[in-house]
């Protein structure tokens, strides 16, 4: 067992769970901000259906519909503002991982009265003025997780640094996962989230160096759960048995739940990925997608076994690697650096900003220092 497993959050899943939301939310406020993207809740019509469904329930709505994709720190500190004026009691996130990140670091940024940007150079110890506010999760996206663990990835645009903020502060008191509301996801984000879903596993299952059967069970089925059921959700956008699997593969990928035999490896490929999209602002899926056979190939001699028992006891064949390449090109998503407008002239840059902002790099089974890191862009373009 870990020496920890934390999770203060408590979790309503299904279809139709939505409607549970303006009399849960009651419970916990009066004055609800609600952080959602610019435009597709508005566009699938949940904006006007919780909307409604927050006044019949005696909620006040103060809507902050204004986080971009990769959520900026800028917008962070506006929905902070907007809280703070309006006397909001309660923070709503709805949307993929950027309205839910974003709402999370609201409620930090809120709370302690500062800039969000405080906590992206890393500021250890996170303490606040006051304490955070009741943070209601309604995952619209099968990708991030970040309905059920305390990290945010917040994007500093000036320095394009994207950083995670990692705090048990940040853990939602309720999440909502409805898997109907990914029903209207188009294609594209559909596999860009089946992408990080598998990457949230697979990156720990490779790496680790004390790998534990309890651990290597659930994270074999939650990736049996992406890999099998994207192509499913592509082939047929209204499969609701595939998206509902979606669903509940991301909340449990990026949680405590996939570690709770311990031995864990690390995330070392989120480590190199974030940085492309903190500079070129690209899908954080796209990201993962070009940089996981130059990753996996970079310590493949280090963990043979660890790629042998992915291959078999995931995609039932030999060769790990292979196996996951052919399942990329499957979902559409066999992707270059180039194709996603990196520089090839700025790589250094890029590997630079990533063994700054990914500390944990440290911990991959081989040297991943800058140079190494830009080895794997060049690799990937
Ligand atoms: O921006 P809006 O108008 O909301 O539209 C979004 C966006 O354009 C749209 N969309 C969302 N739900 C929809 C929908 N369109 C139609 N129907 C729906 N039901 O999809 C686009 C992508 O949304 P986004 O939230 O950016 O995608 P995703 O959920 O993949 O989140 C990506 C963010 O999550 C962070 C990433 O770094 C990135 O910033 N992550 C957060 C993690 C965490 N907190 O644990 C871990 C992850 O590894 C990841 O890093
Ligand atoms: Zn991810």
């Amino acid at each position: 067992m870990p020496d920890r497993f934390f999770l203060p959050t408590r979790i309503i899943s299904g279809c139709g769970t939505i409607s549970r939301l303006g009399t849960e939310a009651k419970k916990l406020g009066n004055r609800a901000l609600l952080v959602t993207g610019r435009n597709s809740s508005r566009r699938t019509g949940l904006l006007d259906r919780v909307s409604h469904d927050l006044e019949d329930n005696d909620v006040k709505l103060l809507l902050f519909d204004r986080v971009e994709p990769n959520p900026r720190a800028t917008t962070v500190d506006a929905g902070a503002e907007l809280a703070r004026r309006e006397g909001a009691d309660l923070i709503i996130g709805m949307g993929g991982g950027s309205a839910m990140d974003a709402a999370k670091c609201i409620n930090l940024a809120n709370a302690s009265h500062k800039s969000i940007s405080h906590y992206l150079s890393g500021a250890s110890r996170i303490r606040t003025a006051e304490p955070l506010l009741p943070l209601v999760l309604v995952p619209t996206v099968a990708a991030s997780g970040s309905e059920a663990n305390e990290g945010a990835v917040i994007t500093d645009w000036e320095s394009h640094q994207k950083v995670v903020v990692f705090s048990s502060l940040l853990f939602p008191t309720l999440s909502i996962v409805d898997p109907e509301l990914t029903l209207s996801l188009p294609r594209k984000a559909t596999a860009q989230g089946g992408v990080d879903i598998f990457c949230h596993v697979v990156e720990s299952y490779l790496t680790t160096d004390n790998p534990s059967p309890l651990t290597d069970g659930i994270m074999e089925t939650v990736m049996r759960m992406a890999v099998e059921n994207l192509p499913r959700a592509l082939e047929k956008p209204d499969d609701i048995d595939a998206r509902n699997s979606l669903s509940q593969a991301s909340t449990l990928a990026c949680s405590q739940f996939v570690d709770l035999g311990g031995g864990a490896g690390t995330m070392t490929l989120h480590g190199i990925e974030h940085p492309l999209s903190g500079y070129y602002d690209i899908a954080h899926g796209d990201g993962l997608a070009a940089l996981l056979p130059a990753w996996m190939a970079s310590f493949f001699a280090e963990r043979r076994e660890r790629f042998a028992s992915l291959g078999r006891n995931v995609f039932h064949q030999t060769d790990g690697i292979a196996a996951v390449e052919d399942w990329l090109n499957k979902v559409g998503m066999k992707l270059r650096l180039q194709e996603l407008g990196i520089e090839q002239e700025r790589l250094d840059e890029v590997a630079d900003c990533a063994v700054r902002t990914a500390p944990w790099l440290a911990n991959h089974p081989t040297r991943l220092d800058a140079p190494a890191v830009a080895r794997i862009y060049r690799q990937s373009y």
